[in-house]
């Protein structure tokens, strides 16, 4: 068992706390690999952002359990030191978690904080496993995300073709019973690169959302799937050989919004996926006698951190609270 306090890493409390007072989101990353963690790191320190660093089941399995519970130590150490002795809080959470098992397995890992994603259950179903994730994280001081209502689109192994709603009647009970930290909603927003059809109206229910704040106000609230699949970046993908017809998402101006509400963490992957493949389809297409990772790899690490920087200031709005 190791304790995510001796790895340097932090719980979403405090965060979420300060998040909700200073009406901005915590960034909630994904990454899979070194080059992605470097560019989050890199990005949270010169903006001065905290930062959660999210990994999925599917990223677990790709990167290993133990080698992700030493670049995450690693991570905290890297910080302070392109800090210069100064460094920020960061968060391990485990994205989507599906059962106990999984979460416990986390928790032991070192990870700070867990999701444990019920959406798919029936509702009695969902608290009662949510409960059990739980209780036992708080036993070690780990905060735990539900959710209720499901996004369309696809998460590791489960689809769903269209939005089923959080019902704002629901939240209040749900949050009782189950003594979560944080609550992901569905409000329109969806996973993946493909959030909505051409000709269809690109808005998220900030509706519904401002009535689940006035259910549990002061609690704090979770938009997962919040790319805003940038268009340059889908230009450059189908410029240099992508097939990535139609790509829509959330309009940064509504996340913004979202952010000075209850929404205290926002998701984004997607995003950084497309940054990703742009940079290494324009170095490919570019340098074609080029064999060298670094020369692809260090291109698409700048690009990731170019986004990541403009996201905690332009879009969630933490930059600079990295000490608040
Ligand atoms: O919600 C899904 C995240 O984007 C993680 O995606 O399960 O393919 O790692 P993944
Ligand atoms: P995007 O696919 O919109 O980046 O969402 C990521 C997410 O919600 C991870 O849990
Ligand atoms: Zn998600």
């Amino acid at each position: 068992m190791i304790n995510y306090k001796d790895l340097g890493l932090v719980n979403t409390r405090d965060m979420f706390t300060k998040a909700m007072k200073g009406k901005y989101a915590i960034p909630a990353y994904n990454f899979n690999n070194m080059e992605q963690l470097q560019a989050i790191i890199m990005a949270c320190v010169e903006s001065q952002s905290p930062v959660i660093l999210q990994v999925s089941s599917g990223a677990r399995k790709y990167a290993n359990q133990t080698l992700l519970r030493y670049m995450a130590q690693g991570a905290v150490e890297y910080a302070k030191e392109l800090g210069k002795g100064k460094g920020i809080p960061i968060v391990l959470h485990l994205d989507h978690g599906d059962t106990f098992e999984l979460c416990k397995s986390c928790i032991d890992y070192g990870f700070s904080s867990v999701m444990i994603d019920g959406s798919h259950h029936s509702y009695e179903q969902n608290v009662e496993l949510t409960c059990q994730v739980v209780e036992y994280a708080h036993k070690y001081d780990v905060t735990v995300e539900g959710e209720l209502g499901v996004l369309a689109g696809v998460e590791d192994d489960v689809k769903a073709e269209h939005h089923t709603y959080t019902q704002p009647e629901e939240v209040e009970d749900f949050v009782k019973k189950t003594g979560v930290d944080s609550l992901a909603i569905s409000i329109g927003t969806s996973h993946g690169a493909f959030k909505f059809k051409p000709g269809q109206d690109p808005k998220i229910r900030l509706d519904i959302l401002r009535e689940i704040e006035t259910k549990i106000p002061g609690f704090p609230i979770v938009l997962h799937g919040s790319s805003s699949v940038p268009q340059d970046l889908v230009k450059i993908i189908n410029q240099f050989g992508g097939k990535m017809k139609d790509a829509i998402g959330i309009g940064e101006d509504q996340l913004r919004e979202a952010a000075k509400s209850a929404v205290c963490k926002i998701n984004i992957d997607s995003d950084g996926r497309l940054a990703m493949t742009a940079a290494i389809r324009k170095a490919f297409a570019e340098n074609p006698a080029e064999f060298d990772p670094r020369k692809y790899l260090g291109p698409a690490r700048d690009a990731l951190k170019a986004l990541y920087i403009h996201k905690n200031e332009k879009v969630l709005g933490s930059a600079g609270h990295a000490c608040d």
